[in-house]
């Protein structure tokens, strides 16, 4: 099979490549990806010499170039990653996050419908890789089942729910064979510094207070990036066409409890008293529109296609920090440049308030 993954040099599409490349040796993966500040070929190094594996550096959004692209190559599967992810940018730039992640689903949909109305029986399917945030906010109790009404409430989510949107009414309009999966907040190896997890893994590498957002007490569903891609390949080869799955390991945390934990597995790793690292710890002005608990119902999933995650968070949060400290020279070439321009701006607003 030849397949299509976008947005394959990012955090999760890597490991969603690395899986594909090296299980499936008859596939064909061609990644796709426009290398922005998210995008880093050397998340890829070890299988890029690999004889089933391409790389082809593209924007989504240009929409004749992708429409040639599929009708060279004829793709029969997409597996859909590649979109702007970081909620804070898309706060203050959400039309970016209106090109990548709606047109330029759509400009994928447009060609995926092209090859399969063309060649009958030949597509397989368009997998969109999408997040539980389209559910918007949940209260101190519930949790995001696959039948809880769509409600994003920063442009981030609302521009996902759109594409999502989307994706199901090529389903449903032209027949398309789709499947949507929505998934939890993701942790792990070349997770890119501006997210909780490795930009406190920063800090406390570079000894830089811990900037935690209002009172910390905002909840988030943790998976192991691995685990998401485990899901991922089970969803892709088994999921009825039309199907949605939402994908998560029941592990709710609050952020302070996230970093407190953070925290003493670094104390420790680095050979530090206990509570050395808590002393970062800053609470600054909250996010805007902060969404304050998402907890993820992922048992659809389970019971139908028997996926189980396979680490704890403990356990992936040890394994994450380990990745980290074994792979200085990655966190300090992508923090090199324009991140800390972006890092800047963005944290004085806030350590101000
Ligand atoms: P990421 O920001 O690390 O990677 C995104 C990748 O897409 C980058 O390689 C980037 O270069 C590429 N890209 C961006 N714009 C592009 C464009 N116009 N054309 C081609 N390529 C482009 O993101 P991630 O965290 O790996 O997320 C991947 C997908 O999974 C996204 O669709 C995201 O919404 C979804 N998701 C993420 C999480 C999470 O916790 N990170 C959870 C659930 C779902
Ligand atoms: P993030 O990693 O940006 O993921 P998302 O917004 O998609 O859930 O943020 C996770 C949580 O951590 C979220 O509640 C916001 C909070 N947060 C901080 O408290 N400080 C930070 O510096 C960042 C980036 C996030």
């Amino acid at each position: 099979m030849k397949i299509l993954i976008t947005g394959g040099a990012g955090f999760i599409g890597s490991h969603v490549v690395r899986r594909f490349v090296n299980l499936y040796p008859n596939y064909q993966i061609f990644n796709l990806d426009k290398l922005t500040y998210a995008g880093n070929l050397a998340n890829l190094k070890d299988i890029e010499n690999k004889e089933n594996y391409y790389f082809i550096r593209e924007d989504i959004v240009n929409r004749e170039s992708i429409m040639a692209l599929f009708e060279k190559e004829k793709f029969q599967a997409v597996i859909h990653l590649a979109a702007e992810s970081h909620v804070d940018r898309s706060i203050h730039n959400p039309l970016e996050f209106v090109f990548t992640n709606v047109v330029g689903t759509v400009n994928l949909l447009y060609a995926a419908l092209k090859i399969h109305r063309e060649n009958p029986g030949h597509f397989y399917r368009f997998y969109h890789v999408s997040t539980d945030e389209v559910y918007g906010s949940l209260g101190s109790t519930g949790m995001f089942t696959e039948e809880t009404p769509y409600d994003p409430h920063s442009p981030y989510s609302a521009s996902k729910a759109s594409s999502d949107h989307f994706v199901r009414a090529w389903h449903d309009t032209y027949g398309l064979p789709v499947v949507i999966s929505n998934c939890s907040n993701n942790y792990g190896p070349n997770h890119f510094p501006e997210k909780l997890i490795p930009l406190c893994i920063n800090n406390i590498l570079h000894d830089k207070p811990l900037p935690i957002y209002g009172k910390g007490e905002n909840v988030r569903d943790w998976l192991y990036v691995e685990d998401h891609a485990s899901a991922i390949d089970l969803i892709f080869h088994k999921a009825k066409p039309g199907s949605t799955y939402n994908v998560g390991g029941h592990n709710e945390w609050k952020n302070i409890d996230v970093i407190r934990l953070l925290c003493r597995i670094m104390d420790r790793k680095l050979g530090l008293p206990e509570g050395t690292k808590e002393k970062l710890i800053t609470f600054v002005k909250d996010r805007e529109g902060h969404d304050l608990r998402y907890a993820i119902d992922s048992s659809k999933l389970q019971r139908e296609l028997g996926w189980k995650p396979s680490v704890t968070f403990e356990q992936g949060l040890e394994k994450t920090v380990d990745w980290y400290l074994n792979n200085r020279d990655w966190l300090e070439s992508v923090t090199s440049g324009t991140y800390m321009k972006y890092y800047e701006e963005q944290y004085a607003k806030r350590f101000d308030q």
